[in-house]
């Protein structure tokens, strides 16, 4: 089985990885060790930069009682054009699973293609599935059950919208969208996602009514990796699309303000915001690690 997207998972495997991750963290935190993947082998094959993904992958390997092997494609063979039908093959000779962080979600999925072991996605343009599987976490640990949640995404209708809205079409949860114009998530795979849920997704004209009433405040930066070049249009087009503290003002008392990290302050969440009370955008980095370890059980044993 392969981890491409939220989507690859009914709502009880999502339940499953969720309870797993939640013991795998008290049995971290009691300083029980662990040995499931003993042995094991993860292959990570990453083209665009990271720090969360990769540490907590490879720090999931290893507290598992596994190993980790980190490729650039700078420094591999991928860099320099070998197919990625070559590399996906040789790779599942010597690891027992692949975590790819690249470009195009065509990629991921040539990679899951070829590949006779399971291949998880650590990152592509379209998802990012084992962050909002760990956000997830955050939410359910805190909150206790996922019934009547309402979630705002306000921003860029990019990888991480995408994959919250095939976690709350999944999951069934409410899910409000406020985006500019120009950057909303793609018409026909929105469609697609919400056939059939009855979650309620929608996108919405402001970031107010987004916001209103909110459970969770969602946002990510304005322009992801491959989008530098935008950078300055960006800017201009998402100035509203800020998490701020007259925003927060908007959702519930207690509202979680959620950022997958790494952040831009003053950009897309205001400093204030990104540090105050209702933030809780360091366990959500915290709970990579046991999401990590509960997805790499899963797929491996
Ligand atoms: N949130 C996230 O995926 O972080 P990295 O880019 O550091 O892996
Ligand atoms: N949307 C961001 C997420 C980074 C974790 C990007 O793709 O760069």
């Amino acid at each position: 089985m392969d981890l491409l997207k939220v989507s690859d998972l009914s709502k009880v495997e999502v339940q499953a990885l969720l309870e797993r991750a939640a013991r795998l963290k008290d049995l971290q935190r009691k300083g029980v060790p662990q040995s499931s993947l003993l042995g094991r082998v993860l292959g990570l094959i990453f083209e665009k930069s990271s720090t969360r993904t990769r540490v907590s992958f490879e720090t999931a390997m290893y507290q598992l009682g596994g190993n980790a092997i980190f490729i650039s494609g700078r420094d591999s063979q991928v860099g320099r054009g070998e197919p990625i039908r070559d590399t996906a093959r040789v790779m599942a000779r010597y690891v027992d699973a692949l975590v790819v962080r690249t470009f195009g979600h065509d990629i991921v999925e040539e990679y899951a293609q070829y590949s006779d072991v399971p291949v998880i996605n650590g990152l592509t343009d379209m998802h990012h599935p084992c962050q909002v599987l760990s956000d997830i976490l955050t939410i359910t640990e805190r909150r206790g059950t996922l019934d009547g949640l309402e979630v705002a995404w306000i921003g860029d209708g990019n990888n991480m919208a995408n994959s919250w809205i095939e976690a709350a079409a999944v999951l069934g949860f409410n899910l409000k969208l406020a985006c500019p114009a120009g950057y909303l998530p793609d018409a026909a795979f929105l469609e697609r996602a919400c056939a059939g849920t009855s979650a309620k997704i929608e996108i919405v004209g402001t970031v107010e009514e987004a916001a209103e009433g909110a459970d969770v405040l969602n946002t990510d930066v304005w322009a992801s990796m491959g989008q530098e070049a935008e950078s300055d249009d960006r800017g201009a087009a998402f100035e509203k699309f800020q998490i701020n503290s007259k925003v927060l003002s908007g959702a519930k008392k207690e509202a979680m303000v959620m950022h997958c990290l790494p952040a831009h302050r003053g950009e897309e969440i205001t400093e204030e915001v990104l540090e105050g009370p209702n933030s809780v955008i360091w366990d959500q980095a915290e709970n990579r690690l046991h999401m990590q370890k509960a997805i790499l059980e899963t797929l491996l044993t």
